[in-house]
């Protein structure tokens, strides 16, 4: 795998970076997973403004524009694609504040950050032989995260706290609800339920990421002339709910049969998911 690091593109088993990075010690930095298809890329322009909003919060300045991004991404997926013969490629793209000697929580300043993006295979969701298609099974938990959930932060502890607790369970994810028992996301995508056709996700703040797979799939829908409702979903709404869906941007849309151990719906994977994820295959690149 030739990975890119600090404007250099190397194997990724020759990648180093100092022990004193920012990222390494205090998880500061910013992180994206981009999926592409065929060199396609799935919400490119929505990704690089979410790693912007996220490097602006943090006051790292690391002047890679989008344009600068997608020339290195279109050369790690052309570097790579020998090896990955699989039309999906994932890209991973991290910014860290950088190394400083120091050790001191302020911000240092005038120190360059550090800059590094790979591609890994990313085999797209099968309907017909994953997982997805029978149903995730899912775990339900308190949401023990920080309250800025919007960042996509590089320090990932609360969140695979959370997923390791249902993984241990044998389950596939852990939903999360807040201390008002309102559904946030799960510990690594957001989610959607629907009630007699109705279909509802929580809207966005500090509780939630902003999810581009959520947003792709709530503009798909749109398209198709069906509605999103974004609104608060308490943990009763979610458990007597027809359909439960996680979205993210490796399992895209998934279907969720079961919620902490209560089976959802009739337990089965259900008409409206086949619907939504119809709608977004056919939309996913506009
Ligand atoms: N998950 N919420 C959290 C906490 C996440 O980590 C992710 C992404 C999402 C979904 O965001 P998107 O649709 O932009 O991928 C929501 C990683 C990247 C994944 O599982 O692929």
């Amino acid at each position: 795998t030739i990975a890119y690091l600090n404007g250099e593109y190397l194997p990724l088993e020759d990648a180093r970076i100092s022990p004193l990075d920012r990222g390494f010690l205090y998880g500061d930095g910013i992180y994206e997973v981009i999926p592409t298809y065929n060199g396609r890329f799935v919400g490119f322009n929505a990704h690089m403004a979410r790693m912007r909003a996220g490097l602006d919060a943090l006051q790292i300045r690391d002047g890679l524009t989008a344009d600068v991004w997608k020339t290195i991404l279109d050369r790690l997926i052309s570097e790579n694609k020998q090896q990955m013969p699989d039309a999906n490629i994932g890209l991973y793209l991290h910014v860290s504040r950088g190394a400083d000697i120091r050790r001191h929580h302020a911000f240092p300043e005038g120190i360059p950050p550090t800059v590094f993006a790979y591609a890994f295979p990313f085999p797209a969701p099968q309907p017909e032989t994953r997982a997805e298609a029978v149903g995730l099974q899912v775990d339900l938990a308190e949401d023990l995260r920080w309250q800025r959930c919007n960042i996509k932060s590089t320090s990932l502890l609360g969140n695979i706290m959370h997923y390791q607790q249902g993984h241990q369970r044998g389950l596939q994810e852990t939903l999360l609800y807040n201390r008002d028992g309102e559904i946030t996301e799960a510990s690594s995508s957001n989610v959607f339920v629907v009630k007699n056709k109705q279909i509802m996700t929580p809207p966005l703040d500090h509780q939630l990421l902003s999810g581009i797979t959520r947003m792709l799939l709530i503009e798909s829908l749109a398209s198709q002339g069906v509605e999103v409702l974004q609104q608060p979903i308490s943990r009763e709404a979610l458990l007597a709910a027809d359909e439960v869906w996680l979205t993210s941007s490796s399992k895209e849309v998934a279907p969720v049969t079961e919620v902490g151990g209560k089976t959802i719906g009739k337990g089965d994977v259900g008409a409206c998911w086949q619907m939504a994820i119809q709608a977004y295959h056919t939309n996913k690149f506009i």
